[in-house]
């Protein structure tokens, strides 16, 4: 038992050196006030795609999404070189694809800081799209997603238009997260005018438009909202602060005072789901006008509360689904997950009441 036990801890303190990985940080779910209506009928967002079930960001990501019933999928955006949206959680594609290996890329490695943070790797800004294109994904998390190793090498990095075109094909809306804003604008390739016009080419201007933009930074939502009537997500972290500035905190943002600027420029707010655990903020973003779409529900014990662990393995699956209906019945407005099956079921169990 000793030994497994140990096995389970350094399985955990690696995912949790890995990038981009949050486990859960609540222990125990609290339970809710009351239970809440949604201001609007809930969404199911594919996180990165069917991103448990496949490696994040590619078009079988997103296939496999919109086959398991999402309303919504999601590419977070960077630019390349020449100026091209493609669908990276980062600019820094080393854990995510197999740049690494291709030795005509060796010299681009690089060391950068981004939103204050060091990284050393390689980057969409130092490559071309079609230099991008002879990459292929691969799964940001093997040790916690064995099986999607087998997709290894198989998937090209897409770009924005491809996403359009695949969630057209399939009359499903987009999601789009604009990734480091601030940094992109500082190195001469500004998003926010690229993003409106290619929206605006695809058909979608408007309010009623399939699309939410989503974005940490406060200043990239406000220029947007002076160039598109496409609805805008601010998104919130339990910790620290937009990368522009723009506000002191995140926690600040979920104030009254807070939410009523908010909703000023925003559409909903897009809340870590740990901030949102017990139905306050949902309400009083409510109560400001705003929908409120937190992220992001994964199956794997690992990303749970540990009172919804089944078993000791942080990989195991645990009891997911009971959570998401718990904060449907909260009154959120929609979710994003790694599993869009699991949401998909889980928001019929809770309209079932
Ligand atoms: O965009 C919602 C959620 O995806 C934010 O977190 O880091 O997965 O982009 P991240
Ligand atoms: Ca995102």
């Amino acid at each position: 038992m000793t030994i497994v036990i140990n096995k389970v801890a350094v399985l955990a303190a690696v995912l949790l050196a890995a990038g981009s990985v949050q486990a859960q940080e609540t222990d125990m779910p609290k339970p809710p006030i009351a239970k809440q209506k949604s201001l609007s009928p809930v969404i199911v967002i594919a996180h990165r795609g069917a991103s448990g079930l496949r490696p994040e960001h590619t078009i079988a990501s997103y296939t496999l999404a919109i086959e398991q019933g999402a309303d919504f999928i999601e590419p977070d955006l960077v630019l390349t070189k020449d100026d091209v949206f493609v669908a990276r959680h980062e600019n820094d594609i080393t854990d995510t694809t197999d740049v690494a290996k291709h030795a005509e890329f060796a010299a681009r490695r690089a060391t950068k800081i981004i939103d204050g943070e060091k990284h050393v790797g390689w980057f969409t800004e130092d490559f071309t799209l079609a230099e991008l294109k002879t990459l292929r994904a691969k799964e940001r998390l093997p040790l916690l997603r064995p099986n999607n190793v087998q997709y290894d090498g198989q998937f090209e990095v897409p770009t924005l238009a491809e996403v359009i075109a695949l969630a057209k094909q399939h009359k499903v809306g987009i999601y789009p997260e604009t990734k480091h804003p601030s940094y992109f604008a500082g190195i001469g390739h500004p998003m926010e005018a690229r993003l409106v016009a290619q929206l605006k080419a695809a058909g979608w201007d408007s309010a009623d438009a399939p699309v939410f933009i989503q974005s940490f930074e406060v200043d990239n939502l406000k220029r947007l909202k002076g160039m598109t009537q496409v609805r805008l997500i601010q998104l919130m972290d339990a910790k620290g602060a937009p990368a522009d500035g723009a506000a002191p905190s995140y926690a600040a943002m979920t104030t009254p005072e807070g939410l009523k600027a908010v909703a000023a420029y925003a559409y909903g707010i897009g809340p870590n789901i740990a901030m949102a655990s017990d139905g306050t903020l949902i309400a009083a973003a409510h109560v400001a006008g705003l929908r409120v779409h937190p992220w992001t529900f994964r199956a794997e014990n690992f990303f749970l509360p540990k009172s919804a662990w089944i078993g000791i393995n942080p990989r195991g699956h645990g009891r997911v689904s009971a959570e998401i209906t718990r904060y449907v019945e909260m009154g959120v407005d929609g979710f994003f997950t790694d599993f869009p099956a699991i949401g998909v079921e889980a928001r019929a169990a809770a309209n079932k009441d």
